[in-house]
């Protein structure tokens, strides 16, 4: 297999494991008994709710309304799916189709765009650089949009013919919506409406896409597509399968299985809204589980600062009773640590690790 010289071990993508027929998964793949998916052998999330669902569609009629789900959703949740967003439909399934086009080609047009840890940008299956490190059930594809600066199309996979035209669009539709959000999330802050968003640099705003393949897993029981962690940037746009379930979210000590409904995003909160809302809102631990008969595709677009501010509590939030929860901080400071030692739970926001039981 290709060997990247800054990875701490050569990189095996997990398709070719997953290829190669094999009906066991390698050791580096098996996590600790307390992080396995526990919906394998037991009913706990049975009985729990979705994520709530929220139509966007509803603002002008039902704006009182619209805005007390979301604010709940941010407050509670952390999660919450949106339609009637914005978004093209169609531009949204082929999107994934573009996508699903890319992971399907031979592995060796895939490795063309082989990434390291220095930039992460390219076609990947690590995050993090410990060696011995347990491994994740999955790989990706991880590309900036903005700022400019970073915007390198031909970094962006050429095949197929129409990717690059097609994310473009995407990405910009998306952020349309991102900024509509940050408005209402301003708001509901009883904050002025520009406030998050001149927080995150205005118009100088950041923006990537990571794009997750989940290969068919042997034995799903024994790993994680993507191990717990929250999004350390701003706000999260996760457009999922919508036939394969996968994504789970921590709500209080169980996880929830999202099902995502047609055509809708999937929205959560990033630490640095967190931080700026002095953790009114709150960025939940995620994670993603696999299976042994689909492969699943997620793109998850990251809305997020201009990474050399400093984001910190907003100052109209803070009173002698509710201090600064947080320090100061840029987002390039914040992202090195989850880009040396790879998705742990929220330890960084100084809250605990440890996977529900
Ligand atoms: C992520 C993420 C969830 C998914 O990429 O940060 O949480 O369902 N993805 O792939
Ligand atoms: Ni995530």
């Amino acid at each position: 297999m290709n060997c990247v010289k800054d990875w701490p071990e050569p990189i095996v993508p997990v398709q070719s494991l997953s290829e190669s027929g094999s009906r066991t998964i390698p050791d580096r793949y098996i996590k600790p008994p307390s992080e396995r998916p526990s919906f394998f052998n037991s009913t706990q999330t049975s009985h729990l709710n979705n994520i709530p669902l929220i139509d966007l569609g509803d603002l002008n009629t039902k704006r009182e309304e619209t805005l007390s789900q979301l604010y709940q959703a941010c407050t509670e949740w952390g999660f919450f799916q949106v339609v009637n967003h914005g978004v093209n439909p169609q531009l949204m399934d082929r999107a994934r189709e573009v996508w699903y086009g890319f992971f399907h080609q031979p592995m060796e047009v895939k490795q063309a765009y082989a990434n390291s840890p220095k930039t992460y940008e390219g076609y990947g299956s690590r995050l993090g650089v410990q060696k011995g490190a347990v491994l994740d059930w999955g790989d990706y594809y991880f590309l900036h949009c903005l700022p400019c600066s970073l915007k390198d199309q031909n970094k962006w996979p050429a095949l197929p013919p129409d990717l690059r035209a097609v994310i473009d669009e995407y990405s910009a539709q998306v952020m349309k919506f991102c900024r509509k959000l940050m408005k209402i999330l301003s708001e509901n802050l009883r904050l002025g409406e520009e406030t998050l968003q001149n927080a995150f640099g205005g118009e100088n705003f950041g923006a990537c896409l990571r794009v997750n393949f989940y290969p068919k897993c042997p034995q799903p029981e024994l790993t994680l597509g993507l191990s717990s962690h929250s999004d350390p940037g701003g706000l999260t746009v996760l457009l999922a399968d919508e036939n394969v379930a996968g994504l789970q979210v921590r709500k209080d000590d169980n996880w929830i299985t999202v099902k995502p409904a047609p055509h809708a995003f999937i929205v959560n909160i990033g630490d640095q809204i967190q931080v700026l809302s002095n953790a009114q809102y709150k960025s939940i631990e995620h994670r993603v589980i696999v299976n042994s008969d689909r492969e699943r595709l997620s793109l998850a677009f990251f809305y997020n600062p201009k990474s050399d501010l400093l984001i910190e509590p907003a100052k109209e939030l803070l009173t002698p009773e509710t201090p600064a929860l947080y320090p100061p901080m840029t987002f390039d400071q914040y992202r090195l640590y989850i880009r040396t030692k790879g998705p742990r739970g929220k330890s960084q926001l100084g809250q605990s690790q440890n996977s529900p039981r």
